[in-house]
This record gives C-alpha cells, structure tokens and sequence, in this order.
C-alpha cells in the first residue's frame, strides 16, 4: 500500500526528471524516482551513448544513486514516459531492483495511464544468491 500523497510525489519527481534523459538516439524520455525506507527520494533519467549498448537505464540510474549515498532499502519506485501507453521495465533493470527489494512498489505512469504492480509480480523467480 502506498498514499496517495506519496505516489504523486514520486510520478512527479520521475516526470521532472524525465526532461534531463540524455535521449539523441531512441528519442524516449525516461524518469525514475525511487523512495527509500526512510521516506528520501533518488531520481534518475535514462543516459544514452553513441556505442548504444552502453547505455543505462532511468531505473537503475536512480537505485545506483540512491546505493552510492548508502541507502540499501527501498520501497517504491516509479516510472515515468511522456507516452500514452506505460512503460514496463526492462528485465535488466527488474533484476538490479528485486537484489534489494523483492515487494517494491512500482509505479508506472504516462500521461494518460497509471498502475501499480509488485516488483515480485513483474519477475517471478527472479535470481538470487542465498545471503543468510
Ligand atoms: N529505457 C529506460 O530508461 N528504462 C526502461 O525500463 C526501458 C528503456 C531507456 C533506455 C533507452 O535510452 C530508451 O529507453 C529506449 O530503449
């Protein structure tokens, strides 16, 4: 479950964000805005290169800043495309979010549309090392 007041607060950070994505060669914005345990926001947009499989997604590009300023746990994330339809994560980026939180709350949202699903729901048997 996650508030209203929340929700918006995260498409809206992912949605700001979306306008710096680094985009020349798909021309597709991303945003992510990805809410820690303790109620902070990390926002990442995705950043493309002309050596194309070097480019990194919005998703992970905000799960790493978050990490790199010591933050390790996690509830929501949301998605953000200036699209109609949503935009689902790749399966690159449902991998490096499910090593930290296998029920994180995904938000996807475009102009027209909004869902929310389980992280758990969008990578069933996802891997992951035995850490106990
Ligand atoms: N992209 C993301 O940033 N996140 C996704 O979940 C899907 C794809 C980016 C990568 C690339 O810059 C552009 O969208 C087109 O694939």
């Amino acid at each position: 479950m996650i508030s209203e007041e929340i929700k918006n607060r995260l498409i809206s950070e992912a949605k700001k964000v979306s306008q710096n994505a680094y985009s020349p060669y798909s021309s597709f914005q991303v945003g992510a805005a990805i809410l820690t345990i303790d109620g902070e926001v990390f926002a990442g947009c995705n950043v493309e290169n002309s050596s194309y499989g070097l480019t990194s997604c919005a998703e992970r590009n905000a799960v790493f800043r978050a990490i790199s300023e010591g933050k390790r746990e996690f509830t929501a994330i949301a998605i953000y495309t200036p699209t109609e339809k949503l935009t689902f994560p790749c399966g690159a980026c449902r991998q490096v979010l499910i090593e930290f939180a296998e029920n994180m709350i995904m938000i996807l949202a475009s102009d027209k549309n909004e869902a929310i699903f389980n992280l758990k729901e969008l990578l069933p048997n996802g891997f992951s090392m035995d850490k106990e």
